[in-house]
């Protein structure tokens, strides 16, 4: 059975054919960085647009990579939430069309149940159950995992998302967009310590984060410097240090919690490398093991959305045929396939 997976919940076009047996085929992206670049960040209307340019011809470049053809694709996996709603639609309705056109059934995929599950494409994936952080540009989650479908938030960001502070950050340092990479990139010139930024929330019980402090704060340290690159670095090194330290220890706290021994760590931060070091070096340490996906898995991508969807299409799911897409969809409401 391949499955195609379609992604087009935010800025990036995602496309993937995906086989139970065989793995995954072919997956291409299409990024719109540079369309929203000269803006600052996403402007919703434009990606929308965007989409409906490239979503079309991405899907054919992918068929011919994965070699194969209309026919024996037997599922489509659509990303139907959270996300930009036009964005989301552009997505559900050509999946929704082409399902319909091709007699095949479709399933609406959680946009965070496929960046959850994205490990589970590596060489080595984390059995079940497992406890994992997703850190993406909108959401920032401790989820204790026992099975596909079966999600218990434990904690979450009650203001900033992770990836969305390190965007807001950036763009106090003046730095361009996307802002997650390049702050990393600054404060890899960075000096650790000069400035001591605080951990927010880590002094009292409890999973939940908070991160909005953390830009006010950046602003009265830089607001102190006399804002030269290296002054800037060492800020840039200090927020990333007090994010990464932060997620660490609620990580840790979340296993003891849950007496669990793997974590899997997924979504756009978790391509951070200062991150993924940090938790390695946990990990030794404490005696359990961190799973994360290959980087470019990390950010989104097409193939995590035709994989979480062949979990419910080989488990004979489908749905009736309306165009789903939902901006807000808490995790916990899922189901096991
Ligand atoms: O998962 P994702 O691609 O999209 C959402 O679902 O939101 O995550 C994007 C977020 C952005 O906020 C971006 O700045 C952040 O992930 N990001 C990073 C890094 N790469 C991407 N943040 C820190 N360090 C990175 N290397
Ligand atoms: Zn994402």
């Amino acid at each position: 059975m391949n499955v195609l997976g379609i992604e087009t919940s935010c800025d990036e076009t995602g496309v993937a054919v995906y086989h139970p047996q065989r793995g995954l085929l072919a997956h291409t992206l299409y990024s719109q960085a540079q369309t929203h670049a000269e803006y600052g960040g996403v402007v919703p209307e434009l990606a929308s647009r965007d989409h409906v340019k490239r979503l079309i011809p991405l899907i054919r470049h992918t068929l011919r990579a994965a070699e194969t053809d209309v026919e024996r694709i037997a599922g489509i996996a659509y990303t139907a939430g959270p996300g930009l709603i036009g964005a989301l639609l552009v997505g559900a309705s050509v999946a929704r069309s082409l399902a319909w056109a091709w007699n095949i059934p479709s399933v609406a995929v959680h946009h965070m149940e496929g960046h959850l599950l994205a490990p589970l494409l590596e060489p080595e994936p984390p059995p079940f159950p497992f406890v994992a952080l997703l850190v993406s540009g909108g959401h920032t989650l401790l989820v204790r995992v026992e099975g596909i479908g079966r999600y218990e938030t434990l904690g979450e960001s009650l203001d900033d998302a992770a990836g969305e502070a390190f965007d807001k950050t950036a763009k106090m340092l003046g730095l361009g967009y996307p802002g997650g990479p390049a702050l990393a990139r600054l404060a890899e010139k960075g000096e650790s310590g000069r400035f001591e930024f605080p951990r927010p929330m880590t002094d009292r019980p409890g999973l939940d984060f908070s991160f909005s402090g953390l830009k006010t704060h950046t602003l009265t340290t830089l607001a102190n410097t006399s804002g030269h690159l290296q002054d800037r670095a060492d800020v840039a090194r200090a927020f990333q240090d007090a994010v990464v330290d932060t997620l660490t220890i609620k990580c840790r706290r979340a296993l003891r919690a849950c007496g669990l021994k793997r974590l899997v760590v997924a979504g756009g931060v978790s391509a951070n490398l200062l991150m993924r070091e940090k938790l390695d070096k946990m990990a030794r340490e404490g005696d359990f093991k961190v799973y994360f996906p290959r980087l470019e898995f990390c950010t989104d991508n097409g193939a995590m959305i035709a994989f979480a969807g062949c979990q419910r299409l080989i488990h004979g799911r489908m749905e009736p045929p309306e165009i789903r897409a939902q901006p807000r969809w808490p995790l916990d409401e899922l189901r096991p396939p």
